[in-house]
């Protein structure tokens, strides 16, 4: 079986043709340069570069698998949640090639594909949890198996990597912000400042980033934003983020499962060394396995939409969905 999968949902612009033994075939993945100069995506210039570049990096995939359209047997794309302008465009996309080709299509959960990503490339027990970290998610799944994922606790405004992106911009780094901070972090003080945690001592498993983002704006303002200040709030607003994240999964851990559970991080914020090296020590520590997929599938991307609509075929072949900017799972 031959899958083709789309994803439009922000701005990178994906297609994969993956065969049902997980083999990659072709990968493409572009992500829109234009929203660089306005420090954040703009929904309208991305729906127009979706429907610039989708035809063309297709006939790429197909040439360099060396598949023809209808070899393909499914077609799948994001649905949700996501831009709607990009969703309309990726989802009409495929399922048109689906109709065309006379195979079923099946519409995708974005945030679905991002949590089962990890499931690509470890051998995961449930059950388990998930800590989805993406720029417009901030999210704590707890897994019973691929069918029941619940969701346990959430951001309560900003998602994390949105306050990763907003820092980066009253700091005066381009965009994504994430790698932008992590780079200068390296070379910064953790503790030059001392930012709040909120929710910290709530007992919930909730998040919340927009007071951090607002309390690294008011000592912006009193200071100048000079090379070295770049580096010290880079590293303390890191330090900050991570020491709320451990805890969290901590209290998860501790209090509602006091099982032998793993973790898996996923997401563009996933791709974070520091972060990383907070769950390192947490493992170490409480002997908690962390898994993470393949870099390629921690950024927007199609192999993640192809890799869940293998897991999800079997389940539900569906035409009549809408696509919906706020699906949830
Ligand atoms: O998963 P993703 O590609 O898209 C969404 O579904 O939102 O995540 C994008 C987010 C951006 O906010 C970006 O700044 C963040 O992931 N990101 C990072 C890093 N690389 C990407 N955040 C922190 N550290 C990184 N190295
Ligand atoms: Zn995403």
């Amino acid at each position: 079986m031959l899958v083709f999968s789309a994803e439009t949902s922000c701005d990178e612009t994906s297609v994969c043709i993956m065969k049902e033994d997980k083999t990659i075939l072709s990968h493409i993945v572009y992500s829109q340069e234009i929203h660089t100069e306005y420090g954040g995506v703009v929904p309208e210039l991305a729906s127009r570069a979706h429907l610039e570049i989708l035809q063309q990096i297709t006939k790429e995939a197909l040439k360099e698998s060396g598949i023809k359209l209808n070899e393909i047997d499914l077609f799948s794309a994001t649905c949700g949640p996501g831009l709607i302008g990009g969703l309309l465009i990726g989802s009409t996309f495929a399922k048109s090639l689906s109709i065309g080709n006379g195979k079923p299509f099946i519409p995708i959960n974005h945030l679905e594909a991002h949590v089962l990503s990890s499931f690509y490339n470890n051998e995961i027990k449930f059950p388990h949890l998930s800590l989805l970290l993406t720029g417009g998610h901030t999210q704590i799944y707890f897994l019973e198996n691929y069918n029941k994922i619940n969701l346990i606790g959430e951001t309560i405004d900003d998602a994390i990597g949105e306050a990763f992106d907003k820092v980066s911009k009253i700091l005066g780094l381009s965009y994504p912000g994430g790698p932008e901070i992590e780079k200068k972090a390296l070379k910064g003080n953790g503790n030059a400042f001392k930012l709040p945690q909120p929710l910290i001592n709530e007992d919930n498993f909730n998040f919340s980033f927009s007071g951090l983002k607002t309390s690294v704006n008011l000592i912006a303002k009193k200071n100048i934003i000079d090379e070295s200040f770049i580096r010290n709030m880079s590293a303390s607003f890191q330090k900050c983020v991570g020491a709320i994240l451990a805890f969290k999964l901590k209290k998860v851990i501790n209090k509602l499962y006091n099982k032998n559970l793993s973790v898996s991080v996923v997401g563009g914020v996933a791709n974070n060394d520091y972060l990383k090296q907070c769950f390192k020590n947490i493992k170490e520590r409480d002997a908690i396995e962390f898994f993470y997929p393949p870099k390629y599938m921690m950024n927007d991307n199609a192999a993640m939409i192809a890799w869940a609509t293998i897991l999800k075929y079997k389940n539900s072949h569906d035409l009549n969905f809408k696509p919906n900017p706020r699906l949830s799972i």
